[in-house]
């Protein structure tokens, strides 16, 4: 499966995906990296792995419809068939999301519903929550929204510099999205209304085991299977 990578920042997650690719355990080619920040330390990542990459500054369009025409144009071109969203930071205008519906995953640091929006982990520390995580979920029209395909939990030490607690769910966040994509690459993700189903494998399948040291104590479902 062909997909397009949209990133405005460090791109850890796109990196995430290149690894699991290389490791062999994610069937996807990815054709493309697009910012709306041609800064973005991602799409040196993507230049170092042989990707294709488009970045254009969104300011210079006159409006965000304009500037995701300019970003279906070339993802057309890529024939990419899923688009990834990580650590992109804009809304995508509902024409975007309807080319792509149900073909749009994202992935956000907190276990949601709870928490949407920017800074989400500093605001789950500030609230108190004694566990937080990440969430990758089909993308709808309102922010951080849409069906869940997979969640990770972690817990949240009392007085935790959120920083910790941040590297502890982005060492999550590299597993769970690759591991949502390959599901969707073997094609059992069902979603019925809300829910998305995980289907049975037609392979055996082997189950990664959490690692249970204090730092990385986490609880993921549906679990993770090996090599992710
Ligand atoms: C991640 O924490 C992700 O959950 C959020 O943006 C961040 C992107 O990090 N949507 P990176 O650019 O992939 O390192």
């Amino acid at each position: 499966m062909k997909i397009a990578v949209l990133l405005s920042g460090s791109g850890s997650n796109l990196q995430a995906f290149i690894d699991k690719q290389h490791e062999g355990v994610l069937n996807a080619e990815i054709v493309l990296a697009l910012s709306n920040n041609p800064d973005a330390y991602g799409l040196k990542r993507a230049d170092a792995a042989g990707i294709p990459t488009w970045a254009q500054d969104h300011r210079r369009y006159s409006c965000r419809e304009k500037f995701d025409q300019a970003m279906l144009a070339v993802i057309k071109k890529s024939e990419a068939e899923l688009i990834v969203l990580a650590g992109y930071m804009r809304l995508l205008s509902t024409p975007f999301i309807k080319e792509f519906e149900g073909r749009i995953m994202n992935i956000h640091p907190s276990l949601l519903p709870a928490f949407p929006g920017a800074k989400a982990v500093a605001a789950a520390a500030d609230y108190g929550v004694k566990l937080s995580g990440c969430t990758v979920h089909f993308v709808e029209e309102q922010l951080d929204s849409g069906p869940v395909i997979i969640q990770a939990a972690v817990p949240v030490p009392v007085a935790e510099d959120p920083k910790l607690t941040l590297e502890r769910i982005h060492r999550l966040e590299h597993r769970i999205y690759p591991q949502a994509v390959q599901w969707l690459v073997e094609g059992r993700l069902k979603l019925e209304g809300r829910q998305v189903i995980l289907t049975e494998s037609s392979q055996p399948k082997v189950f990664a085991r959490p690692d249970y040291d204090l730092n990385s104590q986490w609880l993921v479902f549906p679990p993770l299977e090996q090599g992710f």
